[in-house]
């Protein structure tokens, strides 16, 4: 059930959409990325790596999608990965299956996660925040199922911080992105939300702004690729 006051419009297209693109969803992240994004993915474990290496760690990806992040955690750690869209979990499951990762799948709200308080020393969300209908309630769930002493680890696209890059990747983002992944996966609207909900996503310094806010210790961030994407980290004391 959603959570009281939440957009339950905007939930319901986010679905939709992925179902929809859900099959030609990682030809074009690994296309459209130039492969980058496997790199983010792997740069959150190793920020993660002091968190994971504790005995008995557990980590949970929340809208986990086709579970790249999650099979990354549960090569490490037992790991469950979340996410709303059944399509998406069908096609990461299979990646789950054809890999050597510890990794449970489950089909959930992210904004109302159904775990006990405090059930998971790391948690983490890719390219998922941006995508919720209220990012501060995404924001307290996850800090509410980490432990003491456990920490957050958001990869999401972010602001450009090198002059001349940011205009070029910006003519990337908004007119050659949509056109590629609108061919590719038949659905142009999907390509041209990406580059919007990016626009309307707290910047760098405003995320990490409202993680603090929302009670979450020692936050720092770090840029991507000259600031295309962040890790932002965050920690329960
Ligand atoms: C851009 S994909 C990211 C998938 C994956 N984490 C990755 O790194 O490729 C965003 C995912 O968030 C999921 N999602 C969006 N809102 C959600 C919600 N309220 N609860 C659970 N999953 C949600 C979508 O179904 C989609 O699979």
């Amino acid at each position: 059930m959603p959570a009281i006051g939440i957009n339950v419009g905007k939930a319901r297209q986010v679905r939709e959409m992925f179902v929809r693109i859900a099959p030609s969803y990682d030809l074009l992240n690994h296309l459209l990325s130039f492969n980058i994004d496997k790199l983010w993915r792997r740069r959150v474990v190793e920020l993660l790596r002091d968190v994971l290496d504790r005995p008995s760690a557990e980590a949970l990806d929340v809208c986990c999608g086709t579970a790249d992040l999650a099979v990354e955690l549960g090569r490490q750690v037992p790991t469950v990965g979340v996410d709303f869209c059944h399509q998406m979990l069908l096609i990461g499951n299979k990646k789950v299956l054809q890999s050597n990762s510890f990794v449970y799948l489950l089909e959930a709200d992210a904004l109302s996660l159904p775990f006990a308080d405090e059930s998971f020393d790391a948690v983490t969300c890719a390219f998922g925040l941006r995508n919720l209908a209220d990012i501060k309630i995404g924001l307290q769930e996850i800090y509410r199922v980490m432990r003491r002493e456990g920490r957050a680890a958001i990869l999401e696209f972010s602001q450009p911080v090198i002059p001349g890059f940011r205009q070029l990747f910006k003519f990337y983002f908004h007119h050659v992105l949509p056109l590629i992944g609108g061919a590719i996966s038949g659905s142009l609207a999907a390509y041209k939300y990406l580059p919007s909900s990016v626009e309307e996503f707290p910047d760098q310094e405003c995320l990490a702004e409202i993680m603090r806010r929302m009670g979450y210790q020692n936050v720092r961030y770090e840029n991507l690729t000259g600031g295309v994407a962040a890790i932002h980290l965050g920690e329960k004391r």
